[in-house]
């Protein structure tokens, strides 16, 4: 798929975005190895500890209806700017996807993005198989 079409839907993810208290919206479109795209949006809590990022927002949507395998994911803040996915984010998504081919696009529109692996984003992460050595 092309970048500027999972980016138009991290922008309009965006517009579904739950954040009355930092007021600033963020918008991920996940892309399967399969094709589908999962879209998704950050959503806040009065506890601030329990909001759900965008990406997050999007990863649990994917994996919830069977889908375990990525390729690429879109996102879209409200700062006119790149936004990198924060550090939990990252960790997530690294669960699931090839760090060194997994996309992920900063767009600032579907015209201005910049496009960045996971492994550059999370060097040296933890993954499944440094838990129990071996039995992965
Ligand atoms: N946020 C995301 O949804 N994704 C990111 O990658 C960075 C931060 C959200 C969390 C919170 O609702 C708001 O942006 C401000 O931190």
């Amino acid at each position: 798929m092309e970048y500027q079409k999972l980016i138009a839907q991290a922008i309009m993810a965006k517009e579904s975005a739950y954040a009355p208290y930092s007021n600033f919206r963020v918008g991920a479109a996940l892309l399967t190895k399969s094709g589908r795209v999962y879209t998704g949006c950050n959503v806040e809590n009065v506890s601030y500890a329990a909001t759900n990022c965008a990406e997050r927002t999007a990863v649990y949507k994917a994996v919830s209806e069977g889908e375990q395998e990525f390729t690429a994911i879109a996102v879209n803040g409200d700062n006119n700017d790149y936004l990198p996915p924060c550090g939990i984010c990252r960790q997530v998504l690294a669960e699931f996807c090839d760090l060194e081919a997994f996309e992920v696009i900063l767009a600032n529109s579907t015209q201005d993005y910049q496009v960045i692996t996971l492994a550059e984003l999370l060097p040296g992460a933890f993954r499944p198989e440094n838990l129990r050595p071996g039995i992965f």
